[in-house]
Protein backbone atom coordinates (compact mmCIF):
# COMPACT_ATOMS: atom_id res chain seq x y z
CA UNK A 1 0.00 0.00 0.00
CA UNK A 2 1.43 3.59 -0.86
CA UNK A 3 1.31 6.16 1.41
CA UNK A 4 -0.85 8.16 0.14
CA UNK A 5 -3.54 4.82 -0.07
CA UNK A 6 -2.65 4.44 3.55
CA UNK A 7 -3.75 8.44 4.64
CA UNK A 8 -6.81 7.31 2.32
CA UNK A 9 -7.58 4.23 4.20
CA UNK A 10 -7.00 5.81 7.55
CA UNK A 11 -9.50 8.88 6.28
CA UNK A 12 -12.19 6.98 5.82
CA UNK A 13 -11.88 5.19 8.72
CA UNK A 14 -12.21 8.09 10.78
CA UNK A 15 -15.31 9.49 9.05
CA UNK A 16 -17.15 6.22 8.56
CA UNK A 17 -16.28 6.29 12.21
CA UNK A 18 -17.81 9.43 12.94
CA UNK A 19 -20.68 8.83 11.20
CA UNK A 20 -21.31 5.50 13.12
CA UNK A 21 -21.28 7.84 16.03
CA UNK A 22 -23.69 10.75 14.80
CA UNK A 23 -25.93 8.22 14.08
CA UNK A 24 -25.58 6.88 17.43
CA UNK A 25 -26.61 10.24 18.62
CA UNK A 26 -28.98 10.71 16.75
CA UNK A 27 -30.94 7.41 17.82
CA UNK A 28 -30.59 7.74 21.31
CA UNK A 29 -31.92 11.55 21.23
CA UNK A 30 -34.77 9.83 19.13
CA UNK A 31 -35.38 7.14 21.38
CA UNK A 32 -34.84 9.37 24.64
CA UNK A 33 -37.72 11.79 23.09
CA UNK A 34 -39.73 9.15 21.74
CA UNK A 35 -39.83 8.28 25.73
CA UNK A 36 -40.44 11.00 26.99
CA UNK A 37 -43.14 12.61 25.20
CA UNK A 38 -45.13 9.06 25.20
CA UNK A 39 -44.78 9.12 28.82
CA UNK A 40 -46.46 12.40 28.67
CA UNK A 41 -49.29 11.35 26.69
CA UNK A 42 -50.03 8.01 28.46
CA UNK A 43 -49.81 10.43 31.62
CA UNK A 44 -52.30 12.25 30.77
CA UNK A 45 -54.93 9.68 29.10
CA UNK A 46 -54.39 7.87 32.66
CA UNK A 47 -55.98 10.37 34.81
CA UNK A 48 -58.99 10.46 32.57
CA UNK A 49 -58.77 6.91 32.91
CA UNK A 50 -58.36 6.98 36.73
CA UNK A 51 -60.99 9.35 37.04
CA UNK A 52 -63.73 7.06 34.74
CA UNK A 53 -62.40 3.73 36.39
CA UNK A 54 -62.98 5.47 39.81
CA UNK A 55 -66.34 6.95 38.91
CA UNK A 56 -67.67 3.63 38.14
CA UNK A 57 -66.79 2.64 41.37
CA UNK A 58 -68.26 5.61 43.04
CA UNK A 59 -71.82 5.01 41.40
CA UNK A 60 -71.46 1.45 43.03
CA UNK A 61 -71.68 2.81 46.37
CA UNK A 62 -74.74 5.28 45.58
CA UNK A 63 -77.57 3.10 44.25
CA UNK A 64 -80.95 4.55 43.68
CA UNK A 65 -79.36 8.08 42.15
CA UNK A 66 -81.12 10.08 39.24
CA UNK A 67 -79.44 9.37 35.48
CA UNK A 68 -78.83 13.01 35.44
CA UNK A 69 -76.52 13.01 38.66
CA UNK A 70 -74.34 10.78 37.01
CA UNK A 71 -74.44 11.84 33.72
CA UNK A 72 -74.24 15.10 34.28
CA UNK A 73 -71.51 15.45 36.88
CA UNK A 74 -69.51 12.65 35.51
CA UNK A 75 -69.29 14.75 32.04
CA UNK A 76 -68.84 17.99 34.02
CA UNK A 77 -65.48 16.79 35.40
CA UNK A 78 -64.13 14.34 32.47
CA UNK A 79 -64.40 17.43 30.06
CA UNK A 80 -62.43 19.58 33.01
CA UNK A 81 -59.85 17.00 33.80
CA UNK A 82 -59.22 16.49 29.96
CA UNK A 83 -58.10 19.85 29.48
CA UNK A 84 -54.74 20.85 30.33
CA UNK A 85 -55.95 24.56 30.73
CA UNK A 86 -59.72 24.85 31.75
CA UNK A 87 -60.97 28.56 31.92
CA UNK A 88 -62.81 27.85 34.92
CA UNK A 89 -62.95 25.28 38.16
CA UNK A 90 -65.24 22.74 37.74
CA UNK A 91 -67.91 23.59 39.85
CA UNK A 92 -71.42 21.30 40.81
CA UNK A 93 -73.89 22.12 43.68
CA UNK A 94 -75.30 18.94 45.26
CA UNK A 95 -78.36 19.54 47.16
CA UNK A 96 -81.14 17.28 49.33
CA UNK A 97 -83.89 17.19 51.43
CA UNK A 98 -83.83 16.34 55.15
CA UNK A 99 -84.00 12.66 54.53
CA UNK A 100 -80.55 12.76 52.72
CA UNK A 101 -78.46 14.48 55.03
CA UNK A 102 -75.43 12.28 55.53
CA UNK A 103 -75.60 10.72 51.99
CA UNK A 104 -75.16 14.46 50.49
CA UNK A 105 -72.18 15.56 52.55
CA UNK A 106 -70.83 11.76 51.83
CA UNK A 107 -71.79 12.01 47.85
CA UNK A 108 -69.97 15.05 47.62
CA UNK A 109 -66.91 13.68 49.50
CA UNK A 110 -66.69 10.95 47.13
CA UNK A 111 -67.09 13.42 43.68
CA UNK A 112 -63.91 15.39 45.33
CA UNK A 113 -61.84 12.86 46.42
CA UNK A 114 -62.53 10.93 42.82
CA UNK A 115 -61.50 14.71 41.06
CA UNK A 116 -58.63 14.90 43.35
CA UNK A 117 -57.62 10.97 43.28
CA UNK A 118 -57.40 11.24 39.42
CA UNK A 119 -54.63 14.24 39.20
CA UNK A 120 -53.12 12.25 42.79
CA UNK A 121 -54.19 14.83 45.34
CA UNK A 122 -55.72 15.07 47.74
CA UNK A 123 -59.18 17.43 48.99
CA UNK A 124 -60.57 19.57 51.50
CA UNK A 125 -63.80 20.16 53.63
CA UNK A 126 -65.14 23.60 54.84
CA UNK A 127 -68.03 22.49 57.00
CA UNK A 128 -70.26 25.96 56.69
CA UNK A 129 -71.97 25.29 60.38
CA UNK A 130 -68.45 25.90 61.64
CA UNK A 131 -68.38 29.33 60.38
CA UNK A 132 -71.86 30.22 61.43
CA UNK A 133 -70.82 31.73 65.00
CA UNK A 134 -68.23 34.25 63.26
CA UNK A 135 -69.04 37.41 61.36
CA UNK A 136 -69.17 37.47 57.77
CA UNK A 137 -65.51 39.17 57.05
CA UNK A 138 -64.21 36.70 59.51
CA UNK A 139 -66.00 33.91 57.96
CA UNK A 140 -65.02 35.39 54.57
CA UNK A 141 -61.46 35.36 55.43
CA UNK A 142 -61.52 31.68 57.07
CA UNK A 143 -62.94 29.70 53.53
CA UNK A 144 -60.37 32.07 51.92
CA UNK A 145 -57.29 30.50 53.93
CA UNK A 146 -58.79 27.25 53.97
CA UNK A 147 -59.04 27.44 50.26
CA UNK A 148 -56.00 29.08 49.10
CA UNK A 149 -53.50 27.16 51.36
CA UNK A 150 -55.15 23.89 50.35
CA UNK A 151 -55.04 24.53 46.03
CA UNK A 152 -51.28 25.69 46.75
CA UNK A 153 -50.38 22.84 48.41
CA UNK A 154 -51.56 18.79 47.75
CA UNK A 155 -55.57 19.60 47.21
CA UNK A 156 -57.15 19.88 43.96
CA UNK A 157 -60.86 19.48 45.44
CA UNK A 158 -62.84 21.22 48.15
CA UNK A 159 -66.71 20.33 49.38
CA UNK A 160 -67.87 23.34 51.04
CA UNK A 161 -71.04 21.89 52.93
CA UNK A 162 -74.14 23.38 53.80
CA UNK A 163 -73.55 26.53 52.12
CA UNK A 164 -76.85 28.07 53.29
CA UNK A 165 -75.35 28.29 56.79
CA UNK A 166 -72.60 30.46 56.18
CA UNK A 167 -73.11 34.19 57.20
CA UNK A 168 -74.07 35.79 54.34
CA UNK A 169 -71.44 38.70 53.26
CA UNK A 170 -68.63 35.47 53.35
CA UNK A 171 -70.01 34.18 50.26
CA UNK A 172 -68.36 36.80 48.42
CA UNK A 173 -65.27 35.29 48.51
CA UNK A 174 -66.78 32.35 45.54
CA UNK A 175 -66.10 35.71 43.44
CA UNK A 176 -62.26 35.15 43.69
CA UNK A 177 -62.68 31.12 43.68
CA UNK A 178 -65.57 30.98 40.71
CA UNK A 179 -65.14 33.26 38.58
CA UNK A 180 -65.58 32.10 34.96
CA UNK A 181 -62.52 33.80 34.05
CA UNK A 182 -60.48 35.07 36.45
CA UNK A 183 -61.09 32.31 39.51
CA UNK A 184 -58.02 32.28 41.23
CA UNK A 185 -57.72 28.24 40.82
CA UNK A 186 -58.97 26.76 37.76
CA UNK A 187 -57.37 23.20 37.17
CA UNK A 188 -59.20 22.33 40.49
CA UNK A 189 -62.79 21.13 41.63
CA UNK A 190 -65.67 22.85 44.09
CA UNK A 191 -68.65 20.76 45.25
CA UNK A 192 -70.81 22.65 47.61
CA UNK A 193 -73.93 21.26 49.14
CA UNK A 194 -77.16 22.99 50.24
CA UNK A 195 -79.64 20.94 52.17
CA UNK A 196 -83.27 22.29 51.92
CA UNK A 197 -86.40 22.23 54.45
CA UNK A 198 -88.24 19.72 52.76
CA UNK A 199 -88.51 16.83 54.15
CA UNK A 200 -87.79 14.68 50.96
CA UNK A 201 -87.39 15.26 47.00
CA UNK A 202 -89.59 14.26 44.29
CA UNK A 203 -87.45 11.69 42.46
CA UNK A 204 -88.68 13.17 39.26
CA UNK A 205 -87.99 16.62 39.88
CA UNK A 206 -86.89 18.54 36.70
CA UNK A 207 -83.83 19.99 36.61
CA UNK A 208 -84.73 23.61 36.09
CA UNK A 209 -87.33 23.00 38.65
CA UNK A 210 -85.05 21.71 41.05
CA UNK A 211 -82.60 24.66 40.38
CA UNK A 212 -85.35 27.32 41.10
CA UNK A 213 -85.97 26.13 44.41
CA UNK A 214 -82.47 26.01 45.48
CA UNK A 215 -82.16 29.77 44.58
CA UNK A 216 -85.79 30.67 46.01
CA UNK A 217 -84.30 28.95 48.88
CA UNK A 218 -80.91 30.64 48.93
CA UNK A 219 -82.63 34.34 49.06
CA UNK A 220 -85.01 33.19 51.84
CA UNK A 221 -81.90 32.47 53.53
CA UNK A 222 -79.89 35.18 52.58
CA UNK A 223 -81.89 38.12 51.44
CA UNK A 224 -85.28 37.63 53.52
CA UNK A 225 -84.62 35.91 55.94
CA UNK A 226 -85.11 38.64 58.91
CA UNK A 227 -83.10 37.32 61.82
CA UNK A 228 -80.71 39.37 63.70
CA UNK A 229 -77.83 38.10 60.98
CA UNK A 230 -75.60 40.96 59.27
CA UNK A 231 -77.05 41.49 56.02
CA UNK A 232 -75.55 44.67 55.24
CA UNK A 233 -72.90 42.58 52.96
CA UNK A 234 -74.93 40.65 51.01
CA UNK A 235 -77.82 41.73 49.15
CA UNK A 236 -79.94 40.40 46.09
CA UNK A 237 -77.81 41.98 43.38
CA UNK A 238 -74.61 40.41 45.09
CA UNK A 239 -75.85 37.21 45.58
CA UNK A 240 -76.85 37.06 42.60
CA UNK A 241 -73.36 37.28 41.12
CA UNK A 242 -72.48 34.80 43.60
CA UNK A 243 -75.22 32.43 42.55
CA UNK A 244 -74.30 32.94 38.04
CA UNK A 245 -70.87 31.82 39.08
CA UNK A 246 -71.49 28.75 41.32
CA UNK A 247 -75.05 27.85 39.50
CA UNK A 248 -73.62 25.66 36.55
CA UNK A 249 -75.21 22.19 37.20
CA UNK A 250 -77.75 21.95 40.61
CA UNK A 251 -78.10 17.94 40.91
CA UNK A 252 -80.44 16.37 43.34
CA UNK A 253 -79.45 13.36 46.07
CA UNK A 254 -81.38 10.99 47.58
CA UNK A 255 -81.18 8.84 50.29
CA UNK A 256 -78.79 5.58 50.57
CA UNK A 257 -80.17 3.79 53.78
CA UNK A 258 -76.48 2.12 54.81
CA UNK A 259 -75.30 6.01 54.68
CA UNK A 260 -78.09 8.18 56.22
CA UNK A 261 -77.58 5.03 59.34
CA UNK A 262 -73.70 6.50 59.93
CA UNK A 263 -71.87 4.31 57.01
CA UNK A 264 -70.12 6.63 54.34
CA UNK A 265 -67.24 5.07 52.65
CA UNK A 266 -65.46 8.51 52.72
CA UNK A 267 -63.08 10.60 55.21
CA UNK A 268 -65.50 13.31 56.05
CA UNK A 269 -62.89 15.37 57.81
C1 LIG B 1 -60.70 14.76 25.16
O1 LIG B 1 -60.37 15.79 24.25
C2 LIG B 1 -60.07 15.33 22.94
C3 LIG B 1 -59.60 16.49 22.08
O2 LIG B 1 -59.96 17.73 22.59
C4 LIG B 1 -61.30 14.66 22.34
O3 LIG B 1 -61.02 14.18 21.05
C5 LIG B 1 -61.70 13.50 23.24
O4 LIG B 1 -62.90 12.90 22.78
C6 LIG B 1 -61.91 13.97 24.67
N1 LIG B 1 -62.14 12.83 25.54
C7 LIG B 1 -63.21 12.73 26.33
C8 LIG B 1 -63.30 11.48 27.13
O5 LIG B 1 -64.04 13.62 26.41
C1 LIG C 1 -48.23 11.29 43.49
O1 LIG C 1 -47.94 12.21 44.51
C2 LIG C 1 -46.93 11.80 45.41
C3 LIG C 1 -46.80 12.81 46.54
O2 LIG C 1 -46.95 14.12 46.10
C4 LIG C 1 -45.63 11.62 44.64
O3 LIG C 1 -44.61 11.20 45.51
C5 LIG C 1 -45.85 10.61 43.53
O4 LIG C 1 -44.69 10.50 42.74
C6 LIG C 1 -47.01 11.00 42.65
N1 LIG C 1 -47.29 9.94 41.70
C7 LIG C 1 -47.49 10.17 40.41
C8 LIG C 1 -47.81 8.98 39.58
O5 LIG C 1 -47.42 11.29 39.91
Amino acid sequence: MSKRHWCYGVFICIAGGAAVLVLAIAIGVGVYIHQFCGTQTSNSRSALQIFQDEFKRLQEDFPEQSQNLWLRSGKMMTNHLNKSHPDEPATIILTAAQDAKHTLLCLASGLAQTYAFALNSSWLVIHGPSQAKYDDSTAKLNIDEKLSSGFESRHRAAVLNHLETLPPGSLLILYKYCDHENAAYKKVALVFTILLEDSSLEPDTPLPELEEKVRDFLWKQFIHSGTSRSHQEMDSDKLGGVWSRISHLVLPVFPVERIEAGNCPFDLE
